[in-house]
């Protein structure tokens, strides 16, 4: 069973979908043993209370120094014993010490298609402002490995999005939280439970021969 703790900081609508794939079974063998927040006020603990989940919060306001917050936070990590680290809606930059300690075990969702419209301040509704910017028609989202650079890790899934042309970057953000995001994310985990992932040459790599690929719109 493999144990994943979900790293979160606002409104937890994508640990909602991994609660409900695992509660629905379309998410196999792993288990969320922690949701661990930077945000005392995220809904997101809220909701992994309501799962019964153990909710903590590690805030950088606690401590007088961005080191102390690190050590801190990879402690509170390394207690919930993880053998999946997974970045959903998470807006803290990690610890180099963490991401080397968890390689190829931190995974992040990010709102576009990577490599567009992503990196330093690329993040939340800034990312679908900048799709509408450029006026591109496709956008989607992303699930990664985490490197020690920003969104630019191993690419694990996509899933694209038409892009409309009324969307608001509000309606284009639930959009692609409802088409790809609350999809990709709780497959990717899924995969990675069933032994079906590994990194080879900087790149993800899936044993699809072994697991059904998706069906569109599933
Ligand atoms: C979403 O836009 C997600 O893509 C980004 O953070 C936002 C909030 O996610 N990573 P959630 O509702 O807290 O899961």
């Amino acid at each position: 069973m493999l144990r994943v703790a979900v790293c979160v900081s606002g409104g937890g609508t994508n640990l909602q979908a991994i609660l409900d794939a695992i509660e629905g079974g379309t998410v196999t063998n792993a288990q969320v043993v922690s949701v661990i927040s930077n945000n005392p006020g995220a809904y997101a603990l809220e909701r992994a209370r309501r799962h019964g989940i153990e909710g903590i919060c590690v805030s950088p306001k606690q401590f007088g120094s961005r080191g102390e917050f690190n050590r801190a936070f990879l402690e509170k990590l390394d207690g919930c014993e993880p053998d999946l680290v997974v970045l959903a809606g998470f807006l803290v930059v990690l610890p180099e010490m963490m991401v080397r300690k968890y390689k190829n075990r931190i995974i992040n969702i990010h709102p576009s298609l990577i490599p567009s419209f992503c990196g330093t301040g690329y993040y939340g509704l800034k990312v679908h402002e900048g799709a509408l910017a450029r006026g591109v028609k496709v956008t989607g989202a992303t699930v990664h490995f985490v490197d020690e650079g920003t969104d630019t890790g191993p690419i694990l899934l996509q899933q694209p999005v038409m892009v409309r042309q009324d969307d608001t970057p509000q309606s284009l953000q639930r959009r692609v939280m409802e088409e790809a995001e609350w999809k990709i994310l709780p497959r990717a985990i899924d995969l990675i439970a069933n032994g079906k992932v590994h990194v080879e040459g900087g790149k993800a790599v899936i044993r699809w021969e072994e697991t059904p690929a998706p069906v569109d719109g599933e």
